[in-house]
């Protein structure tokens, strides 16, 4: 029997990806991990905390403090922290200016790594999605996929989950969490060895997932 199918979703913020990933590990009756979710997590808990977000040594002397639990449902993603649901309080504008400073301390990204290695190795196949899933997290996945959109269509897209929010300060927001994101030294935003890079702004939704589920299936032909 060979080990249970890991579909690694990298990219930008913006572009795509949850409801790729979503569709996919729907489609195909798989897991679904959101990664960004964990560290959006964290970020909370710092926050709650008082923890100064932007000093790393802060940050890293308390990353093993919160207990974060993932649900992978894809029609019904769960996270909590210490037992509370945080699902909304991590879409925040506080935790979208923190998230990025706190995911580049190394401490918080081993600590993270070794709960999503826990949650990928636990049952059957999964679709796992975030920045460095396949560079890092699980280099050895049979399907990388690296999606990317304009900055104005990733922008139009975030705003409109949001409610409406500002589209120009929207894409500012998004644009210095890829500069941070692609900059810092542990694990920055690439695209994996193998990836296939799928530029989303020209497509629909429906007609992302149809791409990427047409790779599994390629990929599940070779073995
Ligand atoms: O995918 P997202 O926008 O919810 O991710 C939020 C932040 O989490 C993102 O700005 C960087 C960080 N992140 C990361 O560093 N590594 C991952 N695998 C996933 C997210």
């Amino acid at each position: 029997m060979s080990s249970p199918l890991v579909v690694a979703i990298d990219g930008t913020s913006g572009s795509g990806k949850s409801s790729t990933s979503r569709g996919v590990a729907d489609r195909l009756g798989l897991r679904y991990l959101d990664t960004g979710a964990m560290f959006r997590a964290m970020t909370c808990w710092m926050l709650a905390q008082g923890v100064d977000v932007h000093d790393p040594a802060a940050v890293a002397a308390r990353c093993d403090e919160p207990e974060i639990v993932s649900g992978t449902d894809p029609l019904a993603p769960t996270i909590t922290v210490d037992g509370a649901d945080v699902a909304v309080a991590i879409r925040s504008d506080d935790v979208n200016a923190a998230v990025s400073p706190v995911s580049a301390v190394p401490e918080v990204r081993a600590r993270l790594l070794r709960l999503q290695r826990d949650v990928i190795a636990s049952d059957g196949g999964i679709v796992v999605e975030g920045r460095d899933i396949g560079s890092v997290v699980v280099p050895d996945a049979p399907v990388k996929v690296y999606l990317s959109a304009d900055p104005s269509a990733r922008a139009i897209r975030r705003a409109a989950e949001q409610g409406g929010a500002d589209v120009e300060a929207t894409q500012a927001s998004l644009l210095a969490r890829d500069r941070i994101d692609s900059g810092r030294a542990t694990a920055p935003l690439v695209m994996a060895d193998g990836a296939v890079h799928i530029d989303t702004t020209p497509y629909s939704l429906d007609e992302v997932i149809g791409l990427v589920v047409g790779l599994v299936e390629a990929a599940e032909a070779r073995t």
